[in-house]
């Protein structure tokens, strides 16, 4: 891999998309508002990629981990995306970007998959533009998947365990024709990746920003585009002057 040109614009976009609760609390509302007015920021958030000519933008929208949480707001959640889903299906046609999804998919409720599958349908036909939803999505699960794929391989005698590369595990993971994140955004003030695309973002340029979710507008992504750009990715090479 070679270093590349700063005002490079980002192929892929991965965003944390975090502090709905917190956006709402503020506001004494109750936090299913918060995740509400996230879904608008997804919008401005797409309209702004498009025009910046970003191809690929993943977002977290749910984790493995959050299924801990209070059962109504898991179901806040899972009820939103669907109705988002139907209510917007517009703006992916008008702007052809395929929806995908990653995760473990299998663990949403029959009405959010139903939905979700035929949004996907509907999309996959177009090619210039993807939107991929991490849903019931953990790195480590994502992980653990690609290493039972591939033990399964082995022990059909499909696959030596000397031909085991970096290329095989991407091969197995839940998008692998999909190229590497170059750009993290994660909202809210947090530092961490919260289990997020743990293999993929080996070489990614991360931002931090302390806006809440919901805040996170057009300007906000014009703004970590900017940063992305002024940074010089080496690859653990040297500095090309
Ligand atoms: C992110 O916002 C959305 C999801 C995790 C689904 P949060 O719900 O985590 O909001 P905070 O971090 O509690 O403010
Ligand atoms: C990460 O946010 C997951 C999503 C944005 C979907 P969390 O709010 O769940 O992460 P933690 O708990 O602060 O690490
Ligand atoms: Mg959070």
């Amino acid at each position: 891999m070679s270093s590349e040109a700063p005002s490079k614009v980002p192929r892929h976009i991965a965003v944390i998309m975090d502090g709905n609760g917190r956006w709402a609390k503020e506001r004494g509302w109750p936090r299913i508002k918060g995740h509400e007015a996230g879904a608008e920021s997804v919008k401005a958030v797409m309209k702004a990629s498009r025009d910046a000519g970003v191809e690929i933008v993943t977002l977290y929208a749910f984790s493995v981990e959050n299924w801990s949480r209070p059962e109504a707001e898991v179901s806040g959640l899972m009820n939103l995306l669907p109705r988002m889903l139907s209510k917007h299906e517009n703006i992916l046609h008008e702007n052809e970007t395929r929806l995908r999804a990653i995760g473990r998919l299998d663990q949403l409720p029959a009405k959010t998959r139903k939905e979700l599958d035929r949004v996907m349908a509907a999309t996959e036909k177009y090619t210039t533009r993807q939107l991929v939803l991490a849903l019931s999505y953990g790195g480590r699960a994502e992980l653990t998947d690609a290493v039972k794929a591939i033990a399964g391989k082995v022990q059909a005698g499909e696959l030596k365990p000397d031909e085991i590369s970096d290329q095989t595990l991407s091969d197995h993971l839940y998008a692998p024709d999909l190229p590497d994140p170059d750009l993290m955004i994660r909202t809210s003030g947090e530092n961490r990746l919260s289990n997020f695309l743990l293999w993929q973002l080996s070489y990614a340029e991360f931002y931090f920003t302390p806006e809440f979710w919901p805040d996170f507008r057009e300007e906000s992504l014009h703004q970590a585009i900017a940063e992305y750009q002024r940074r010089q990715r080496r690859y653990g090479g040297v500095k090309s002057c």
